[in-house]
């Protein structure tokens, strides 16, 4: 058996916008980031994804693919410390933290790539462990 701590996870890595994986069960994951300022646009075609913030801010924005318009911000949800969201699959999104940095825990499934599906300098294939 071996707990996480997740003080010292956090302390673990430095680099931003790369997860890292915390735990595994039941061929999901529980990973966690460094976030700040804007990520990019994309969606998970087959996976819903949970954002837990622990420390700092995260705004989740939303759009629709189709008519490639940001949406409304009222249609944004911030996430102070504390505070989780879950966007389900399909749904095009963009974690942006302009409030300096954010950690953030993620749960969804251990294959669920960062950046869905958009192949980009921030896509990570495989994810160093905490
Ligand atoms: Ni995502």
């Amino acid at each position: 058996m071996q707990k996480v701590n997740l003080d010292s996870a956090f302390d673990s890595f430095e680099e931003q916008w790369s997860p890292r994986l915390a735990a595994e069960l039941n061929e999901q994951a529980v990973k966690l980031a460094k976030l700040e300022g804007e990520f990019v646009w994309h969606h998970h075609d087959d996976a819903d994804e949970l954002f837990l913030v622990r420390e700092g801010r995260l705004r989740v924005e939303f759009r629709d693919e189709e008519t490639d318009e940001d949406a409304a911000p009222s249609d944004d949800v911030t996430l102070e410390e504390g505070e989780m969201l879950v966007v389900p699959a399909g749904v095009e999104h963009r974690p942006v933290a302009e409030w300096g940095e954010a950690e953030v825990l993620l749960f969804e499934p251990t294959e669920t790539k960062n950046t869905g599906n958009v192949e980009s300098e921030e896509t990570e294939d495989e994810l160093e462990r905490v």
